[in-house]
């Protein structure tokens, strides 16, 4: 065992013996040293005893909670919560709710986190439906998950013999958000990167596309999990759930016509959107700016290049700048579920890694365009969305 898997196995060590003792001697140092140092198995035990737990840096958790502006007295869930790294960047007066599996980590996001609703257990069980205002996290990858019984997941398969429904384990979590989010409500969730285009996520991408608006893919770089030993490519994923309002309908026409991609072949393609689709916002950042310690690689006046992310996102709302529009990457793929690609093989990628050669890189992939009577907008998801709560109070 190296030196940095030692001493991480000695803090979960000590981290143990804190939990372990009675609540009238834990000191707030004890707290401290459970948020810096508590980290679980992910990376220190052999793949199928760590439950996929790899803790997601503080300061990723902190990009997504703050690129989602999210309001205070928002409900919150995390469903595979771990120590709750992602709890501490919520505002206060959010109603935090975790989900995790492992009784060690539940305890300590507790003992972190006395204000969080923090439930042990399997979070497939979690009953609560449309509830939710945003649902985000770092699920665990490639785990096979399960549940008791049939259920009306169409990422698990069920069987018959065992009476359990079977399936993996990031793709059950998504579909899970996109059932727990409210209507409108937001998912954001770091994800492998091969979700994007790997044929077994296929059917999870077509939830996606059945249920939400996309709003951004993010690239992370391989160092992202550094510090806890793994180099998995990674992404942070940014849906909306769409309310039942709306309607799928056809993209800009342009895009019905043949579509001739890198001069190779012809696609005819006929995409359709959920109207109030925005153009989705595409980046990959190159560099984490942070070391294997945790602690930031980039001087303090310039930031990160997440800081330089953030600012996409919060110029008054949610990705409401419209960087320079590209056709989509989807068009090279023989599939509408492939819309949430990342497709390094796109124009935009390559027109915004020319201009911006050290990264990160970031374009727009047009989705409705300007088609159908509305111009590049922004405001049209939200006044679906208000539509629908109106009617609903009113009914
Ligand atoms: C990749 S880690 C992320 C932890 C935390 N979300 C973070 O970002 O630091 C995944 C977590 O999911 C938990 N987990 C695995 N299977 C689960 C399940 N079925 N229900 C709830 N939590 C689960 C693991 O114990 C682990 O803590």
């Amino acid at each position: 065992m190296g030196r940095v898997k030692r001493s991480r196995w000695q803090a979960n060590v000590k981290s143990l013996e804190i939990i372990n003792k009675a609540r009238e001697n834990i000191t707030s140092e004890d707290i401290e040293f459970l948020k810096e140092n508590y980290t679980s198995q992910g990376g220190l035990l052999p793949k199928g005893f760590n439950g996929g737990s790899f803790f997601t840096p503080t300061h990723v958790a902190k990009f997504i909670v703050d690129a989602l502006q999210i309001p205070k007295g928002s409900r919150v869930l995390e469903p595979s919560c771990g120590s709750g790294v992602f709890f501490e960047h919520i505002p206060d007066d959010c109603k935090i709710t975790g989900l995790e599996l492992d009784t060690t980590s539940a305890k300590v996001a507790s003992m972190i986190y006395p204000d969080a609703e923090v439930i042990t257990g399997n979070a497939l069980e979690h009953k609560r439906r449309d509830y939710y205002d945003f649902v985000i996290g770092n699920p665990p990858f490639g785990e096979t998950i399960e549940v008791e019984g049939r259920t009306d997941f169409e990422t698990l398969k069920y069987t018959k013999k065992t009476n359990m429904s079977k399936g993996k384990s990031e793709f059950a979590f998504v579909e899970f958000a996109v059932k727990a989010a409210k209507p409108g409500g937001y998912i954001a969730f770091i994800l492998p990167m091969n979700f994007s285009f790997a044929e077994p996520a296929k059917k999870v991408r077509q939830v996606m596309y059945d249920t939400c608006w996309h709003v951004a893919t993010v690239k992370l770089p391989p160092t992202t999990f550094q510090y806890v030993g793994t180099g998995v490519a990674t992404q942070i994923l940014i849906l909306r759930k769409v309310t039942p309002n709306a309607q799928k309908i056809r993209a800009h026409p342009e895009f019905l016509r043949p579509y001739n991609f890198n001069g190779k072949r012809k696609i005819k393609y006929i995409a359709k959107f959920f109207e109030g689709q925005t153009p989705a916002y595409m980046a990959e950042v190159t560099d984490i700016g942070y070391g294997k310690d945790g602690k930031s690689t980039y001087d303090a006046k310039y930031g990160t290049q997440l800081d330089a992310l953030l600012d996409d996102f919060t110029d008054g709302n949610l990705v409401r700048s419209s960087l320079y529009p590209h056709v989509p990457s989807w068009m090279n793929r023989g599939s509408i579920n492939g819309y949430m690609f990342f497709n390094e093989d796109c124009e935009g990628y390559r027109d915004a890694k020319r201009s911006y050669a050290d990264g990160p890189y970031r374009w727009n992939e047009i989705t409705l365009g300007n088609g159908e009577g509305r111009s590049w907008d922004f405001t049209w998801q939200d006044e679906i969305v208000t539509e629908y709560y109106e009617k609903e109070v009113a009914s």
